[in-house]
């Protein structure tokens, strides 16, 4: 085994899935450390968290036409620097970019051809050689579990509210469910000010969102037609945003919820990918519906600085080791998190 920078040769454990293979079809592996090349730095991975588009990789209900190493988010520890890196040194904390190549500006391709855990390999290993710009800097102080929450629904939340919806201090928001990207929008939302209706299958996890700061809350299982009962939240006006994490069953209520002019954020699919939406309804109510896919490395950037300026932790609902990825997963499907699902590696 090769020497990476004088440190003793470790074998690195790997965690793969088969194409479409499903659960049963994780494996783990062992392959030898890679030393960094010209602008690369090697992460010894310390955590990770779970997605729904992870999950939809793992089930293979998604993603990769070949054998891959799942998950997008990952977070650890420099241990290594090729030449010419300047922005990180050996022992910084890091977590992963969503797009390794989407540094700044506008989104530079279509799809996830490039993105870990699906285009590409992912973090459930113990190591990676990366370019030092798939990486970013982790919030100061955070441990590898809570760093590990942002590369995917961190940062989802953040670009929904703050770039795409310019959200203001007063302004209304409404936030589908408790899951990742629904319960750092609530934090994110409450932090700059706003009023924040949310939503819940569940009582228990509606008490435990007004915990953090949630101002309204409605059983979406109890109130179907809750646009309506989130408009006369609002004395019939609308909210200003909405985090849509449903997809083609919510949309319609997202719409209903909104105010003119006011923003849907268009990000999950959770009931479904293909929709018939009512277009009349969005052409008289002047909606802004926004779809987007989390974020570049310049908004993780600001995100992280902003974590830092503020006393906002992420919510960890459970922690599992590494080779217990299909356990985690299978707590994921069966809806009881809150928050996120974290592996520790
Ligand atoms: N576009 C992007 O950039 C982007 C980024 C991240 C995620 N996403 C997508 O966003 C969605 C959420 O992702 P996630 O990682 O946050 O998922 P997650 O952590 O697995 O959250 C799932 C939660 O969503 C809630 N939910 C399920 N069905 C719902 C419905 N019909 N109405 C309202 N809430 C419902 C449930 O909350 P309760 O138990 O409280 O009911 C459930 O626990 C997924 O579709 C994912 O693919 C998109």
């Amino acid at each position: 085994m090769s020497r990476i920078n004088g440190r003793n040769p470790v074998a690195i454990k790997t965690l793969h899935v088969a194409a479409g293979g499903g659960f049963e079809q994780v494996s783990v592996g062992i392959s030898e450390p890679v030393a960094p090349g010209p602008g690369e730095i090697v992460v010894r991975l310390r955590a990770s968290s779970l997605n729904y588009h992870d999950y939809g990789v793992v089930s293979g209900a998604m993603g990769p036409a070949e054998r891959r190493i799942p998950m997008s988010d990952g977070a650890g520890e420099v241990i290594a620097l090729g030449e010419g890196v300047e922005e990180f040194a050996v022992g910084d904390h890091v977590v992963s970019t969503f797009f390794p190549d989407w540094l700044d500006g506008a989104p530079p391709a279509e799809g996830f051809g490039r993105v870990p855990g699906d285009g590409i390999d992912g973090y459930a290993r113990e190591q990676v050689t990366a370019p030092a710009t798939a990486f970013t800097r982790a919030p100061r102080g955070w441990s590898h579990a809570e760093a590990a929450t942002l590369t995917t629904a961190g940062l989802t939340a953040w670009t929904a509210l703050f770039e795409h919806g310019a959200l203001q201090p007063g302004q209304d928001v409404l936030v589908q469910g408790s899951g990742g990207v629904s319960i750092f929008a609530l934090q994110f939302a409450k932090l700059a000010g706003a009023r924040v209706i949310a939503t819940s299958s569940s009582d228990a996890k509606l008490e435990r969102m007004r915990e953090l700061g949630a101002d309204e809350l409605i059983n979406y299982r109890q109130d179907p037609e809750w646009g309506m009962t989130v408009r006369g939240l609002t004395g019939g006006r609308g909210v200003d945003h909405v985090i849509e994490v449903g997809g083609p069953a919510t949309l319609p209520q997202s719409m209903l919820a909104t105010r003119v002019g006011g923003h849907i954020a268009v990000i999950g699919v959770l009931t479904g990918i293909d929709s018939q939406l009512p277009l009349g309804l969005a052409l008289a109510r002047h909606l802004r519906l926004q779809a987007f896919v989390v974020g570049s490395r310049r908004q993780q950037q600001d995100m992280v600085r902003a974590l830092e300026a503020c006393t906002l932790r992420p919510v960890i609902d459970r922690h599992f080791a590494l080779d217990d990825l299909v356990a985690a997963f299978r707590h994921q499907e069966s809806g009881q998190h809150f928050g996120k699902i974290v592996l520790d590696i």
